[in-house]
């Protein structure tokens, strides 16, 4: 037979399933801004939930959100929406989605938020944990990798259900401004796919068009990944020796981890493409999809990087349990070497952190 167990790294911690929902499902989303309440629409239109609850410290401005919401009831699925800035309205969540937190000015960069947004959390982790101990935390609020570890910290769950948004968006933003520059569909710029036998192993899986690491400057793009209508686009330009300049790539991926700060600039905020990533991510795990997504999860021990405790976007397998492994998918050394200068990145701000 096969033995396709190099595939996935084992998780970290157990990895209990949260009980079934019984048909009833049940998504919290905690900061009614921009973010929280793109994420809110796209989660109605895409009829993921049966049950919405809003939380904010604005009751005024929350109580407005659900009515403009509830008032659409004759265009969209049934979906109950309720809204409290008191965490009781969140019990018996399946999924949070913690939004809430100051947001960047443009050129600013979203490590500078840490220290507001760590006391916010401190806030808010805890009573929303209490109130749906069974629950996935899904971090969105900025910076997401160390919230994520400051979710994870607060909350006291296992690492499998507690889950940065990460590169999910900084991927479909590699996609979109590739497929821009091929002038070709943004879904047909995908992973090469790939499992290989070496030394009677099975190594390697297929991969997406993914960005890891952190959601932020540091960032890494996985070229050696990338196919477009399943032609690997690199190997396929050597073999046929059509020249091809290193700087252009990298002009791709610098356009990628400047694209929210030229969106914040223009508008003030980023907000629809978060929505559909989180939503996406919620699919996938409330339909128990096991799909492949890059986001923030527990990463130590994983392609090398370091013993401390850190959050940051690998390929994960994300299911009804949350994280249900993460994909060992073949890195450049060059890849990898970015790969955990983005850890260090990160390790070292959390260090300030003292949690
Ligand atoms: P916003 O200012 O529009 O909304 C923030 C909301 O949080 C406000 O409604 C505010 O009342 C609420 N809030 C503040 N303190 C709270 C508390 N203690 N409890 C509950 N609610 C509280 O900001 P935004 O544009 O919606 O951005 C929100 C966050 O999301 C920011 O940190 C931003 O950087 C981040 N973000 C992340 C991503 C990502 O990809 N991870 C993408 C976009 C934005
Ligand atoms: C984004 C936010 C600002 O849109 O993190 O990437």
């Amino acid at each position: 037979g096969i033995d396709l167990s190099q595939i996935f790294f084992k998780p970290t911690q157990n990895t209990s399933t949260p009980s079934p929902t019984n048909g009833h499902t049940k998504i919290s989303v905690i900061g009614t801004g921009n973010v929280g309440m793109a994420i809110a629409q796209t989660i109605l239109t895409q009829d993921l939930a049966d049950e919405l609850a809003l939380v904010d410290a604005k009751p005024d401005k929350l109580r407005g959100e659900m009515l403009d919401l509830q008032h659409a009831a004759a265009f969209l699925p049934r979906t109950r929406i309720l809204a409290s800035t008191d965490y009781s309205a969140t019990v018996g969540s399946d999924l949070c989605i913690v939004t809430a937190g100051a947001r960047q000015i443009p050129g600013e960069s979203r490590l500078n938020l840490l220290q507001r947004n760590v006391e916010m959390f401190q806030g808010i982790i805890p009573p929303l944990s209490r109130c749906s101990p069974d629950t996935i935390l899904m971090i969105v609020s900025n910076p997401v990798d160390v919230l994520t570890y400051v979710a994870w910290k607060l909350s006291g769950f296992p690492s499998n259900r507690v889950i940065g948004s990460g590169t999910n968006l900084d991927s479909s933003r590699f996609r979109f401004l590739i497929a821009d520059h091929l002038d070709v569909n943004a879904q047909d710029v995908q992973g090469v796919f790939k499992v290989e036998e070496v030394h009677n192993k099975w190594q390697e899986l297929s991969k997406e068009a993914y960005i890891v690491g952190e959601h932020g400057d540091s960032s890494v793009a996985l070229w050696s990944s990338i196919s477009v209508g399943g032609v690997p686009v690199l190997s396929f330009l050597k073999k046929q020796q059509i020249p091809y300049e290193k700087e252009a790539l990298e002009k791709i991926h610098k356009a990628v981890v400047e694209s929210a700060d030229e969106v914040i600039s223009l508008k003030g905020y980023t907000s629809w493409a978060i929505g559909y990533s989180a939503a996406n991510l919620a699919r996938s795990i409330l339909r128990d999809q096991r799909k492949i997504h890059p986001v923030s999860v527990l990463a130590n021990g994983f392609y090398g990087i370091g013993d401390g405790d850190v959050f940051l976007s690998l390929p994960a397998l994300l299911g009804r349990g949350g994280v249900l492994g993460v994909t060992n998918v073949h890195l450049t050394d060059e890849e990898a070497e970015r790969l955990r200068d983005s850890a260090r990145t990160i390790s070292e701000v959390q260090s300030q952190l003292g949690l």
